[in-house]
């Protein structure tokens, strides 16, 4: 359990303080976060209740917990370019919480299609498929984020080593294919503002993360 540290306590025990005060202010950060990221699921309860989803309030559901899936994928893939960039090392505790938030609203939004959309109608998901396969697109992306939330507690990452970090690489595929199903599916509605903007925003986090990678192999060269 943790102890509350006094001035005079502290004075007397410089390193306690120190090593006490950092990790006290990241765990109320991660129970702020860990509160906050419930807001998407807890604003469609509050739709629901009040009779405010619209008129297609399966529809609304879909498209919400499939925009906060991608939200929460960009907010992953920014923590390593913004520590890099801030120096800020804690911001590593954050990562895995929201990585799992991340599959957490996609298996809510593939949920919502294969049961209440399509009541696990497999010929009528096959006939919708055909009609719209950027739906295929985002099944992809949702398969490859299964082994990634099934190997994100700190076991796995000990039991698989070096080959815990090559599967983690997934997550750029997903990014793309993410971006790929949602601008398919906007394309057909002649409305593209949002996934240029989503895509503007996953290739700056690709993007940087190939700069780095590339400039790591230049130096590499330059060193041999
Ligand atoms: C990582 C996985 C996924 C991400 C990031 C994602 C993201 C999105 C986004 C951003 C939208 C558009 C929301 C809007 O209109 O504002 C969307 C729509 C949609 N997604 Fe996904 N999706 C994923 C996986 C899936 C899966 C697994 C399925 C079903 C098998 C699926 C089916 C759909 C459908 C049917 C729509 C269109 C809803 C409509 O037309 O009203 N998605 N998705």
């Amino acid at each position: 359990m943790e102890t509350t540290t006094t001035p005079a306590r502290t004075a007397r025990r410089p390193q306690a303080a120190a090593a006490t005060t950092g990790p006290r202010w990241q765990r109320w950060a991660k129970v702020a976060v860990f509160v906050a990221a419930w807001y998407p699921l807890a604003r469609i309860v509050f739709f629901g209740v009040t009779d405010r989803l619209g008129a297609n309030p399966i529809e609304f559901i879909t498209r919400s917990t499939g925009l906060w899936t991608l939200v929460f994928l960009c907010i992953t893939l920014a923590v390593t370019p913004l520590r890099r960039l801030t120096g800020w090392n804690a911001l590593l505790r954050f990562r895995r919480m929201l990585g799992l938030y991340a599959f957490f609203y996609a298996a809510l939004h593939f949920t919502t299609y294969i049961w209440f959309d399509k009541w696990f109608d497999v010929a009528a998901m096959l006939k919708d498929v055909g009609k719209r396969p950027f739906i295929t697109v985002g099944f992809a992306a949702f398969v490859l984020l299964v082994p990634l939330a099934a190997t994100s507690t700190k076991a796995m990452v000990r039991k698989l080593g070096r080959r815990w970090q090559s599967l983690h690489r997934l997550i750029y595929a997903i990014g793309v294919l993410a971006i790929l199903h949602f601008w398919w599916m906007k394309a057909g509605k002649h409305d593209l503002v949002l996934p240029k903007i989503y895509g503007a925003i996953m290739l700056a986090l690709l993007g940087w993360r190939l700069a780095v990678w590339l400039m790591a192999r230049i130096k590499a060269r330059q060193a041999s």
